[in-house]
């Protein structure tokens, strides 16, 4: 795994939990805020947005991925913050659209908003091995 500061993991965890702030989950009232680390340092956020027609809910991550990629931001690391009592994985849906733009060793890091343990850290590759891709490249080129 890339190596990331105590600074950048830090940003990380905080603007995320600032961004699960804004979550609009009146259905789950499980809140999530991702955060990606972009190459000059800033940060792009995402919450999940749920619908009363369950199935169009769009969780943090992805929110904050398509935030990034449509201001053509390349983002080096990724964190999160849920209200689950322990830090959790992104679902399999976003690992999918997360292996699109990054490398298997693309650093994953995830807080509970509901206690002050260490973060889950782990790669792209670690949580989602097996990758559905088109083409026999590892990841697409932008
Ligand atoms: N959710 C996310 O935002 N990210 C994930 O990785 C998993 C789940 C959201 C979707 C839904 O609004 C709520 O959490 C409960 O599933």
């Amino acid at each position: 795994m890339k190596s990331l500061t105590q600074r950048h993991i830090e940003a990380l965890r905080s603007a995320a939990l600032k961004a699960r702030a804004a979550a609009y989950a009146p259905y789950s009232r499980f809140r999530v805020g991702a955060a990606l680390l972009i190459h000059d340092g800033t940060l792009v956020t995402g919450c999940n947005v749920e619908n009363a027609s369950y199935g169009l809910t769009l969780c943090a991550e992805r929110a904050a991925v398509v935030a990034a990629v449509a201001h053509r931001l390349r983002f080096t690391a990724l964190g999160i913050v849920t209200d689950a009592p322990e830090p959790a994985a992104p679902c399999g849906a976003c690992l999918q659209v997360l292996a699109e733009f990054c490398p298997p060793d693309f650093p994953i890091l995830s807080w509970s908003a509901r206690n002050r343990k260490p973060p889950l850290s782990r790669t792209l590759e670690q949580l989602f091995p097996c990758v559905f891709r088109l083409k026999a490249e590892r990841s697409a080129k932008r």
